[in-house]
């Protein structure tokens, strides 16, 4: 098992196995699998697959961009971007099991030239300075306590003028979320910062605000929706394969917590200055 207890949190025993059987019960073709295909189970976000192309739009991306997504998971968001806009992705993520399933799904979907994966941490990128256009990560940053230096480390992978297009779970007003949650199952892991200091320590760390998008009434529907939905059979193909039994739970969670302003959601687009 993980050393640590954030890849505990996430490692699930024959995940890969798992996902490939789900597929082949959905009725899926597990020889002919487009991104499309995967992303009921491998966009492991709140707004799963139209939140990553709403924050794709609103980065813009031309194709030419070389991108890091930062806490990649089951790789649905890079694979998305390639497939979609054609560029270059790498990913990287603290848990083993998801880059090796990431990398297993890449496979099989035909995308090894466009995309690749390392385990790392955030907090100590493996990669060399100003290599990135774009840095992206989503629901990654409430299991890093470290935020000066997370943002630190997005800065210096970024070429200058680099952007940096974040999809993250902020702390609300109404006191600490009920637990367990899609990434904790305990405060220990779980480190949410209001979206005020969010930007302040963005911004402190060389950023430029270009957009700031509070999205939690926008995405309170649907949240409200999953969890109604929790007390069905789920669909073969879900992000339950990942979270494990307790996901109905987590699900009645994330939807209270936003009804009750324990968490808030937002999207950014910032710049690197200098
Ligand atoms: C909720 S999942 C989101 C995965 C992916 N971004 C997506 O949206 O499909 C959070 C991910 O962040 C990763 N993560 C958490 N802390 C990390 C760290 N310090 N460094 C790298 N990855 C981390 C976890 O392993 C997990 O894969």
């Amino acid at each position: 098992m993980p050393d640590n207890p954030v890849e505990t949190h996430y490692t699930r025993n024959d995940l890969g196995e798992m996902i490939l059987a789900a597929l082949k019960a959905a009725g899926k073709d597990i020889d002919r699998l487009n991104p499309d295909d995967l992303a009921p189970v491998d966009e492991f976000h709140g707004g799963q697959r139209p939140a990553t192309i709403r924050l794709a739009e609103l980065v813009g991306f031309t194709g030419a961009e070389r991108v890091l997504d930062v806490g990649s998971g089951l790789g649905g968001p890079s694979r998305y971007i390639a497939w979609r806009y054609g560029c270059r992705v790498s990913g990287v993520d603290l848990t083993a099991e998801f880059c090796r399933v990431a990398e297993m799904l890449t496979r099989v979907t035909g995308l090894v030239e466009k995309v690749d994966y390392r385990q790392g941490n955030a907090l100590d990128l493996p990669f060399d300075s100003e290599s990135f256009d774009v840095v992206w990560s989503q629901n990654a940053a409430m299991n890093i306590a470290d935020r000066d230096r997370l943002y630190r480390e997005m800065r210096r992978v970024l070429k200058p003028g680099g952007r940096l297009a974040l999809q993250e779970v902020a702390a609300g007003v109404g006191g600490p979320p009920h637990f367990p949650v899609q990434w904790a199952r305990e405060p220990a892991i779980s480190f949410l910062l209001t979206p005020e200091d969010t930007r302040a320590k963005l911004e402190a760390a060389g950023f430029r605000v270009r957009t700031w998008q509070d999205t939690t009434e926008a995405t309170l529907a649907s949240a409200q929706a999953r969890a109604r939905h929790a007390d069905s059979k789920p669909p073969p193909l879900g992000t339950h394969l990942i979270l494990g039994p307790d996901w109905q739970a987590m699900a009645r969670n994330s939807a209270r917590n936003l009804e009750e302003n324990r968490t808030r959601l937002f999207n950014a687009v910032l710049e690197r200055t200098g």
